[in-house]
């Protein structure tokens, strides 16, 4: 079986025209070029989503599941997913910097252990600003 091809935003949003027109619906993407003007809505509306997310207005009109297989018969592949992977060594380190700066504890805390020198004029510092 042959790999699913994967798309970027970026790549798709490329083909925008009526004579290259891609489609993503539902995570899926398609090639309406052929289609477009055979939409049976009218070329304006495809025309206006050309390039991308259209879930939303496909899903409006509340297609036939004749609509829904034609749909299928134009698909080409799959909307890559973009997931922004933090850093898991930076993110708990900069909290500690901040907290070692800024002090931040709940006041009960800050009465059992009272600021550390610098952190009250770090504080004045970052509330000026
Ligand atoms: C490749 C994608 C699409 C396919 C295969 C498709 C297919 C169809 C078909 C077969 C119909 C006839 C009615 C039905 O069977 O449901 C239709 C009607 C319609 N479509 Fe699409 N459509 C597509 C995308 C879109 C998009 C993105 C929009 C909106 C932005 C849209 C808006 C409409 C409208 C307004 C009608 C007329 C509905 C009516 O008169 O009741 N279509 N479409």
């Amino acid at each position: 079986m042959a790999a699913v091809r994967s798309f970027t935003k970026e790549e798709i949003s490329k083909h925008s025209s009526p004579h290259n027109l891609y489609l993503v619906i539902h995570g899926k993407v398609y090639d309406c070029t052929k289609f477009v003007n055979k939409h049976p809505g009218g070329e304006e509306v495809i025309l206006e989503v050309a390039g991308q997310d259209a879930t939303e207005p496909y899903d409006e009109v509340g297609h036939s599941e004749d609509a829904d297989r034609l749909l299928r018969s134009y698909y080409i592949g799959d909307l890559q997913e973009q997931v922004s992977i933090p850093n898991p060594i930076a993110t708990p380190t900069l909290l500690s910097v901040a907290n070692i700066i800024l002090d931040v504890r709940t006041p009960s805390q800050r009465h059992r252990n009272p600021p550390h020198g610098l952190a009250p004029f770090y504080q004045t510092l970052v509330l000026l600003c």
